[in-house]
């Protein structure tokens, strides 16, 4: 054991010795989400509601646009930027990782171009040996402003988030009055050939659900990429409910009463979450994510580095493992990596939503990152 950390983040030497992160289960990980910053200039009703009222949209009369306004807005308390770590230190963490297997990295937040110099630290981490998917998760709003910079840096791939394609139903959702800025995002990341371009919505039962269809036109008439995420417990309020939930069986049921769809096959324990669907007429395909009603955990190839450097090995995890005393307090590569492995060697077997033992996890998907 070494000494040194008062977490007591002892690193033995086999796990020192180790040269991949494979977990109790026998699941191996590739897939590094690091979350750049818990900010965020949207506030999504189910991630970071701007006021109690929005928290609370399913049990109030809440007409959503206007009301946000009058109301007094939650509060939150962003952390400070000496606890968030430097791009040497993400850098250093996603170096190490990448030395134990780590080939895909997702840049996230919070919002992750809220993050001072996304660019340069965009930059590094595409530098690192062994990363070879280096992709960003974004609401879009400033997308276009970054854009190029982001690409010249060596960002190759973005999904964007954008529930809603009208106005005031995007402004209820997300607190903010920005489709025009979004869409203007995903159409430039589609002429700068980061493609393929995905577009990400959570279904909300009540919410966007009657938009469905028509976010799935656009994304065929705009050759994108539109997946739908069920609605996850979460939101910084709370207030999840299984109702809320439209199961993804639910929403291919509506979309093949519509269209033709055929089944896109994906190799055999593949670590992807979307099931994905290809329109018969050739024109795109939709990817259906399910974690709520279709856990994908036993394929879960996943690790997430919060903005002040905590390692989740779930989503759903009510444990974090910091790493920030070990990276300021003086720790070499190999002891970095040691913890790694261990950390990873706990890996949960899966999320328990829907279990009498469930419990939310303390952060929002703005700290834990996407
Ligand atoms: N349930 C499902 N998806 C969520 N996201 C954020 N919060 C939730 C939730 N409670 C999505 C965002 C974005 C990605 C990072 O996670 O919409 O697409
Ligand atoms: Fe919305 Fe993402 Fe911001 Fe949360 S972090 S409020 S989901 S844009």
């Amino acid at each position: 054991m070494s000494p040194r950390f008062a977490d007591g983040a002892g690193v033995d030497s086999v796990a020192a010795m180790a040269t991949e992160l494979r977990d109790s289960h026998g699941r191996v990980m590739r897939d590094l989400r690091v979350s750049v910053t818990d900010r965020c200039n949207f506030r999504c009703l189910y991630c970071l509601p701007e006021t109690e009222e929005a928290a609370n949209f399913y049990r109030t009369r809440w007409t959503g646009a206007g009301t946000t306004v009058a109301s007094v807005p939650i509060a939150y308390e962003w952390k400070p930027r000496s606890e968030l770590l430097s791009h040497e230190e993400i850098e250093r963490v996603v170096r190490v990782g990448a030395g134990l297997g780590i080939d895909k990295v997702r840049v996230t937040g919070g919002e992750p171009l809220m993050r001072q110099g996304v660019e340069e630290l965009v930059g590094r981490l595409s530098a690192v040996r062994g990363v070879r998917d280096l992709a960003m998760t974004t609401n879009g709003f400033l997308f276009g402003r970054k854009a190029k910079a982001l690409q010249e840096a060596g960002l190759r791939r973005v999904s964007f988030s954008m529930d809603s394609l009208d106005r005031v139903n995007f402004l209820r959702m997300t607190g903010r009055d920005g489709l025009a800025e979004v869409l203007d995002g995903i159409r430039l990341a589609r002429e700068l050939g980061m493609t393929p371009v995905k577009v990400n919505a959570v279904v909300i039962r009540g919410m966007n659900d009657h938009e469905v269809e028509a976010l799935v036109e656009f994304g065929r008439q705009e050759g994108l990429s539109m997946r739908f995420i069920e609605f996850m417990p979460l939101d910084a309020s709370r207030a999840w409910q299984r109702d809320m939930v439209v199961t993804g069986a639910e929403l291919l049921g509506r979309l093949r009463a519509r269209w033709e769809m055929e089944p896109v096959g994906v190799p055999e324990r593949s670590a992807e979450t979307a099931r994905r669907w290809r329109f018969a007429d050739g024109r795109g395909e939709v990817g259906i994510i399910a974690p709520v009603s279709e856990p994908f955990c036993g394929h879960c190839n996943r690790l997430r580095l919060t903005a002040d450097g905590k390692v989740r090995t779930c989503l759903f995890s009510i444990e974090e493992h910091d790493l920030r005393p070990m990276l300021r307090g003086g720790a070499t590569d190999e002891e970095l990596a040691g913890r790694l492995v261990e950390i990873v060697r706990g890996k949960e077997a899966g999320h328990r939503i829907g279990k009498a033992d469930f419990v939310q996890p303390a952060r929002t998907m703005s700290c834990i990152g996407g």
